[in-house]
This record gives C-alpha cells, structure tokens and sequence, in this order.
C-alpha cells in the first residue's frame, strides 16, 4: 500500500518549494486570508479577468516564475481549484464539495506528475471544524489512485506512482487538523483498501484471500479473528453457503472479524457477501460483461476494510463483521434449480435460481451473526441484485429495512460521506412473492420490485432484530462520475459504515 506522508504546518505559503501548491476559492470568491499579499492580488487579477470564477469542478494553473509572483510563490505551479458553493447550511452538499475539490487536485497532481503538493486549508469556511481539511484531504486520498499491478507494459500516464507527500498549511489549530487529517488517512486507506481487493481478479481473489486479509489485519492489531471452514460449516448446518460452494472446487469459508473494546454495551454486527466470483451457477448468465461478476465481493470488501480502519479508531462500542465467501461455478456438484436446502436457523427454502446465490450466503451468515452476538443491529452490504440499478440506476445504494431509526442514521450518514442511500419498502406483499409450493421459501420472486423480494427473503433470518440491507448492485462500480473516484470499483460503503458506527455509540 502507498503511505502518502502529509504534513500540518503553518509556515508561509512562500516557504513551500514544491511541485505543486494549492488554494481553494469558492463561488462566493473567498480567499484563504492568511496567503501573501501578492498572490491574493494575482488571484483577484484572475476572478475580475473571469478566466476563473470558483465554480465547482473548475481549475486553473498558474506558473508563478512566469507571472511576476516569483519569489512569493517559489512552488513551480499555483493551483486555483473552484470549491462551488460553500453554503455552510447544507453541511452534505459542503463536505462533496471539498471531496470533490480534492479530486481535482490528485487529478492534477497526476497530470503534471506532481509527488509533493501543498494546499492551503480555506480559512473562510470558518463554521466547519478544520475548515474541510478532512473532506480535502479525503477527496486528495481518494482521488490519487490507481491499480496498475497487472500492467506490465505501462502507458506514461500509468508510471505515475502518485502522491508522496501533501502539506496541509493552516494558521489555527494546528493540532486539531492534525486528527482531522489522521482520520481522513486511515479511513482513506480503508476505501482504497476495499477497491484494492474488487479490483483483483477471481483468479487472485478467492475465499481464502479474503482469510489471509483478515488473519493478517488482526494480527498487526487488536481485533480477533475466526474462520469457520466447510466442515465446520457442515457441523452448524449452514446449507445456503454449502449449496453455492458445490459447484466450485474452491472451498467456502466464513470471515469473521471482531472489534471488542475493553467496555461496551452495544453490538453492531455487519455482514457483507464476499461472492469472489458469480457465473450464476447452472441458472448462468450471458456471457457478455460476465467478467464484471468478479466484484460481488464487494459488501465483503467493504466490511472487512471497515475494520481496518476501526481497529485505528478503536470506537467504544463492539462490532463483528461477517463475511460469507465462495464462488458460484457450474460445477458437475452444482446447486441445481428445483433442489431444497435447509438453512442454519432451520428455515427450507427451494432455489429456483442459481443465480440468486447472494441472498443464499447472506441468509446463513445473518442468522448465525444474530444467534451468537445478539447484536443490536445489523447491517448487510452486497451486490445482490441488477434490479436495483434499473430502479436507482448507478447514484444511490438501495436501503432496505425493518427499523426507521436505523435507516434514518444510514441515511444521515450516506449523504454526509457522499454515498447516498434511497430507501425502499418492505411488507407482506413482497415477502409472498417468494413463498413456495414444496418448501418455507423459494429463492426467487419474480422480476417485479426484485431487489425488494431479496431483502424479503434475508428478512426471514433476522427476526425482530433491528436490520438494514444495502443493495450496493449499482454503486459498488461504475458509479456516479466523481472526480475523487476514478473508474472501476468505488469503496462504497467503508466511508458510510464508519461514519454511522462512530455516531451510532453516541446515541444509543
Ligand atoms: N451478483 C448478482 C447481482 C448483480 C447483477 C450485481 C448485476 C451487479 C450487477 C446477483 O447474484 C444476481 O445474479 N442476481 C440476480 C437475481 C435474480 C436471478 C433473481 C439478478 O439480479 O439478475
Ligand atoms: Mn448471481
Ligand atoms: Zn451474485
């Protein structure tokens, strides 16, 4: 993993001799006050000329050797990136903003090859604790990345190996931006961490791979690690999670990490399908964009690189999280349409389609989280269906759930980190769309509301307990054009999950 060191200071911009120096300007055409004199009146010169106006997603680069500012600025290049509207009354849309704005700046860097930048904090945003440096700094992280491990043969633009040093310059509270950076850091990593691991190939990301990322995140920290195995899985009776692994000669196995500080008093479980890759079975799918299926990982990745970032965090309630990992191959064992199994909580359920395998997994794991930690809820990431690309397309995870409370903090939480969540319903109608004529239920509903029949169908393992599923089918790749995620996989979820678990012990 790339460690960019950052740096809080607060000498004069004039000191810094790097690559690349930055400073934000908002549409309101704010300037950081505390910069020298004659850049601020070089800025000015810009925003009257109009060839920069502050608007979100806008850049300008000036060369001060060549611009007379030589000597205030000895960075050989002065980057104006516009922040938008920085309305501090619309905190979500303020934080995109910044995050945003750090996308443009790591776009930048790598354009101009730039390892070591500078960025002056905008001072004028004077509500907002650290004036953004965590947004930035979060936007700069996320944006400077790329996976390039396979390309042997790399274009110029690919031996680019990013960002090595960033120096945040602030004129207060040095050390507070110091933590808000740390955090931005650790939680960074966690993301690019996750899109480290969907951007690996089925052949290179198996079960076992998501084990080795688990003992080994354990053992460099406090959290505990657990593997059940097929055998034990055949000892408990987890007949979902056996029934997809047949068709495949790479065993099954079940992550689980635990995060258990030395007091606490709530239990939040997560739980992520880790399907390393979905053929869909003996129901297989057209072969066209079939290569796309190696990222049904990606609740797993997300879950998993949550506790990365928690076992730094350390936050004061406890969290497991659970993921149930396999392949579904079309193997001469394989699951076939019509077979009936039988799930841990003893529940039968008739799998009408192969291919509707992650719901199978998750069923397993959910019920045996619930039964073992008792926690006081429970929330699912997975790339569970196409349907929910068809109804909220690639801008919103769907949210589905039986506790308004709890829908309302992921919500709340979701929008914060820009990875926003839409609700849809459940109830009666749906959860009879899936019953069947031989066994408790079938693993299919039909294609009408068919993300909403899946998270029926996990309803039935969870019972009273307060319960959250995120269909991250549409967002977890290929998501929303954000300049601070670069094509491929997006880290959705680990930003959110962090977010929501650092509040949800606060008011509880
Ligand atoms: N992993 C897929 C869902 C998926 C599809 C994610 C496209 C991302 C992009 C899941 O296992 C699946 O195949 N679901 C089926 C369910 C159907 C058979 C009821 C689907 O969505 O078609
Ligand atoms: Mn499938
Ligand atoms: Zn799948």
């Amino acid at each position: 993993m790339k460690n960019t060191k950052i740096i809080v200071s607060n000498k004069a911009f004039r000191k810094y001799s790097g690559s690349l120096a930055v400073t934000l300007v908002d549409e309101q055409k704010n300037i950081s006050s505390f910069l020298d004199k004659q850049i601020k009146r070089q800025i000015k010169k810009v925003l009257e000329l109009g060839d920069f106006s502050g608007k979100k997603g806008e850049s300008l680069l000036l060369y001060p050797s060549s611009s007379g500012i030589k000597g205030t600025v000895p960075a050989e290049r002065l980057l104006l990136v516009g922040l938008g509207d920085s309305g501090e009354s619309k905190r979500a849309a303020l934080f995109e903003n910044l995050r945003s704005s750090g996308g443009v700046i790591a776009q930048t860097a790598k354009k101009n090859k730039a390892a070591d930048i500078m960025i002056a904090l905008p001072d004028y945003l004077s509500s907002l604790s650290c004036n953004g440096a965590e947004q930035i700094v979060e936007g700069v992280l996320l944006g400077d990345y790329q996976f390039v491990k396979y390309k042997k043969n790399r274009k110029p633009d690919e031996e680019y190996s990013g960002i090595k040093k960033i120096t945040v310059l602030s004129q207060k509270n040095l050390s507070g931006v110091r933590r808000a950076v740390k955090r931005a850091q650790y939680v960074s990593e966690a993301a690019l961490s996750a899109r480290d691991m969907a951007n690996e190939p089925g052949n290179n990301w198996t079960p076992q791979d998501f084990v080795d990322f688990a003992k080994q995140i354990a053992g460099q920290s406090s959290l505990r690690c657990k593997i059940l195995n097929r055998d034990q899985m055949k000892k408990v009776g987890m007949g979902g999670i056996l029934a997809v692994s047949q068709g495949t000669a790479v065993p099954p196995k079940l992550v689980i990490l635990e995060h258990v500080p030395q007091r606490y008093s709530k239990t939040i479980l997560l739980v992520g399908k880790g399907l390393t890759f979905d053929s869909g079975g003996i129901s297989i799918k057209p072969s066209a964009g079939m290569e796309d299926m190696k990222y049904d990982m990606c609740g797993g990745a997300a879950v998993l690189s949550t506790m990365q970032a928690l076992a730094v965090e350390k936050p004061d309630v406890k969290v497991v999280a659970i993921v149930p990992s396999s392949e579904n191959l079309s193997g001469s064992m394989a699951v076939k349409p019509g077979d009936v199994i039988t799930h841990y909580n003893g529940i039968t359920s008739e799998v009408v389609n192969t291919d509707a395998e992650g719901r199978l997994i998750l069923a397993d794991a959910l019920a045996y989280g619930i039964k073992k930690y008792k926690p006081d809820c429970v929330v699912d990431l997975a790339t569970l269906t196409g349907a929910v690309i068809i109804s909220l397309g690639h801008h919103r995870t769907g949210l589905m759930s039986n506790d308004d409370r709890l829908a309302e903090k992921l919500s709340e939480s979701g929008a914060l980190c820009g990875e926003p969540l839409w609700r849809l319903p459940l109830g009666e109608e749906y959860s009879k769309q899936i019953e069947s004529d031989v066994a408790d239920i079938k693993n299919v509903g039909g294609r009408e509301g068919g993300s909403i029949t899946a998270a029926a169908y996990l309803e039935k393992f969870v019972g009273d307990t307060p319960w959250a599923h995120l269909d991250i089918a549409g967002t977890a790749w290929d998501f929303t054009k954000k300049t601070y995620i670069p094509k491929g996989p997006s880290g959705i979820g680990v930003r959110t999950l962090i977010d929501f678990i650092r509040k949800w012990k606060k008011t509880v």
